[in-house]
């Protein structure tokens, strides 16, 4: 199933700037299906000229094994043999169905992305993650294997909603939590006001710069097993904010960070200097907003924990671009949220 686990995207594999439709290049005449979903089909019809295609409804319920049952009924009806080649043209959830059902049907066709959201493009078709929800399990059922390709077309987040490109935002900023200060936060503080109004040529450069920054911690630990957790800034607490609140996952995960830095304020891994210049930098952004957690998160936060143990590994950081991990119970959090 898992044909390459190590090949990591370098540069040469990913192509910025393009037209989305530049996923043509790299076929070689290969029988081709583009899985995607309605939204997408709706807006960019050109793309999809010319393909067969499975359109799908938009939204996590879609992220389900019925789904993948159905995909693959319209493969075998497509006559798809191993020489075939998938495309995922679409948000997070169309990114993790493909790369999922493209390495397990026929054990494994080769497959590529063109991700049409900023979380997409700097995050779900970064790093070799793919899967399928379980009933109300994130995530349970999946593999390990990287595209092709991963085209990111900044174009196509023009027709984002403003939600939807605040969720993208808050990875960005995440991704300059965790790098040396001149990687990107000086960056994004300079450039605030063009990024709001998405401007093509600053995206270009940051979508390039976060996908760099993903990569190079994926290759270190291309399974999961440690080093590549500090991609979980923010995410312990997202989770729980998320479903509560009902809001897109990377706006959730700003909210977790700021739990995340007033844990380590607490606790005196950062200082009061650095934790404002950082709640400065989220407010410049429009995450000026904090969540306080009550019972109803603390209930999810523990169901999440179950399987593993009543603590949190909680990714702290010490400084900007300081990473670190904390392992606390989740009952002393309440006391040092207070
Ligand atoms: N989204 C976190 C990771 O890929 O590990």
């Amino acid at each position: 199933m898992n044909k390459n686990p190590n090949k990591n995207i370098d540069n040469s594999d990913i192509k910025i700037g393009l037209q989305a439709i530049a996923f043509k290049e790299f076929l070689d005449n290969r029988h081709t299906v583009i899985i995607s979903d309605e939204n997408l089909f709706r807006l960019y019809p050109e793309v999809f000229e010319d393909f067969d295609k499975i359109i799908l409804p938009s939204g996590e319920d879609t992220k389900s094994l019925k789904t993948i049952e159905f995909i693959i009924s319209e493969f075998v009806k497509l006559n798809l043999d191993r020489n075939s080649f998938i495309i995922g043209f679409g948000g997070g959830v169309i990114c993790d169905i493909t790369g999922f059902v493209a390495s397990i049907f026929m054990r494994g066709l080769s497959f590529g992305f063109v991700p049409s959201t900023l979380l997409a493009q700097i995050d779900a078709a970064i790093g070799g993650k793919n899967g399928v929800n379980f009933g109300n399990h994130k995530n349970y059922i999946g593999c390990f294997n990287n595209p092709e390709f991963v085209i990111c077309d900044p174009i196509l987040l023009n027709t984002l909603s403003d939600q939807e490109y605040k969720s993208g935002l808050g990875e960005v900023l995440k991704y300059a939590l965790i790098t040396n200060k001149n990687e990107l936060f000086t960056y994004l503080n300079k450039n605030t006001e063009l990024i709001l109004n998405k401007n093509q040529k600053i995206l270009n450069f940051i979508i390039k710069k976060c996908v760099q920054i993903k990569s190079d911690i994926v290759a270190k630990d291309p399974f999961d097993k440690g080093f590549r957790q500090i991609l979980n800034f923010g995410h312990s607490f997202a989770h729980c904010v998320e479903k509560i609140e009902n809001i897109p996952h990377g706006i959730a995960v700003v909210y977790g960070m700021k739990i995340a830095l007033k844990i380590a304020f607490n606790e005196g891994f950062l200082n009061s200097e650095c934790q404002n210049e950082i709640l400065s930098f989220f407010a410049k952004f429009g995450f000026d907003k904090e969540i306080i957690l009550r019972d109803e998160h603390f209930e999810i936060l523990k169901g999440d924990k179950k399987k593993n143990s009543d603590s949190i590994k909680l990714v702290i950081i010490r400084d900007i671009g300081k990473p670190d991990f904390y392992e606390l119970p989740i009952d002393d959090i309440k006391d040092l949220l207070k």
